[in-house]
């Protein structure tokens, strides 16, 4: 079993190979073009798909030594993402899957992340969750709890009502006048800040349910008036600003996380998505792992942002399932796990 993943719902544009649930390659083609834009720029997004599809697919097969006609199926994202850049994928996975007169798997997105667990390079011995699992997702688009109960048994607990953390993340960064994503910024200078220095507003909300909207807005605020009173304020505070601002969030999910793995008595808990690369976050993973016995489960950071191998994972599972889909399937845009 050969299957090709393809992955491009935003602004990476990646393919996979995965033998017989072993990874052989996963090339990703990122777009520098959205950052002097503070933001992905979507029809800029999908031009960049169209030009990065064709050589990111071509060296996927090579660095796997695969060849075409040697594979079993094809795996794609159908959705959710931007529509213009879903379409690139889409498309492509279906032509190619035409012209070798193979099966196409449609993969959900969000479920690829979660399946990115499952990912195994040769020679890794690392051991997958085991069903049920809970599974924080948390990237620029989403914060959610699933409970993970098979590979195609998923449901999402609790979710943000508003802004995604990521999304909180970026737009701070961008009031700072960093750069973007404000992701990797924000973790590089909350090392070296001191996480008490600020408090910021947390949000009240019911469940398991999220809501990032009021810290953005009393981060804004507050900064606001502290810059009012002196001009080089975010320059002195910066590191603080940062520590302060992941420590607020870090706290805000592990809290639901609790809560859920408490009620539900789970102790079996992963992280993915783009935040999943934080190091604060990943510290309160094995923070809770000490004090509450979890087992945690942390992806390699090649797996937590945007990438094909979880997408051809995905297909693993659904092809021993023949879960294959007809030529006649579009792309969603938006659609729960
Ligand atoms: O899953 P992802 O690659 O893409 C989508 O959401 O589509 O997640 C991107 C998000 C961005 O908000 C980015 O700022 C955030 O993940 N991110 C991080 C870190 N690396 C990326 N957030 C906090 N700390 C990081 N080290």
């Amino acid at each position: 079993m050969i299957i090709l993943g393809i992955e491009s719902s935003c602004d990476d544009t990646s393919a996979a190979v995965i033998r017989d649930g072993v990874l052989l390659s996963n090339v990703t083609a990122s777009q520098a073009v959205h950052e002097a834009y503070g933001g992905v720029v979507p029809e800029l997004a999908s031009r960049a798909h169209q030009q990065n599809i064709v050589p990111v697919v071509d060296q996927a097969l090579k660095k796997a030594g695969v060849e075409r006609e040697e594979l079993s199926a094809i795996a794609f994202t159908r959705g959710p993402g931007l529509m213009g850049s879903l379409l690139v994928g889409v498309s492509f996975a279906k032509g190619l899957a035409a012209s070798l007169d193979i099966p196409m798997i449609e993969v959900n997105h969000l479920q690829g992340h979660v399946l990115a667990h499952f990912v195994r390079e040769e020679g890794d011995d690392h051991t997958p969750p085991p069903f049920p699992f809970l599974c924080l997702l948390v990237s620029g688009g989403n914060s959610q709890i699933i409970l993970v109960r098979a590979y195609n048994d998923m449901e999402i607990i609790g979710k943000t009502i508003d802004d995604a953390a990521g999304e909180a993340i970026d737009k701070c960064s961008k009031v700072m006048g960093m750069g973007y994503p404000g992701g990797p910024i924000i973790d590089r200078l909350a090392r070296q800040g001191n996480p008490k220095a600020f408090q910021f507003a947390r949000p009240q909300i019911p469940d398991y349910d999220y809501s990032f909207s009021g810290l953005k807005t009393s981060f804004l605020y507050n900064l606001r008036e502290w810059v009012a009173g002196d001009p080089d304020f975010v320059e002195k505070n910066k590191a603080d600003l940062a520590a302060s601002l992941e420590h607020t969030i870090v706290d805000i999910l592990m809290k639901k996380l609790r809560k859920a793995a408490k009620d539900l008595r789970i102790k079996h808990v992963a992280v993915a998505g783009g935040v999943s690369a934080n190091t604060g976050l990943r510290e309160a993973f094995h923070d809770h792992a000490r004090r509450f016995g979890w087992t945690v489960y942390i992806p390699k950071f090649g797996y937590t942002t945007d990438n094909a191998a979880m997408i051809a994972m995905a297909g693993c599972f659904k092809y021993k399932d023949k879960e294959f889909c007809s030529m006649d399937k579009p792309a969603y845009s938006r659609v729960e796990i």
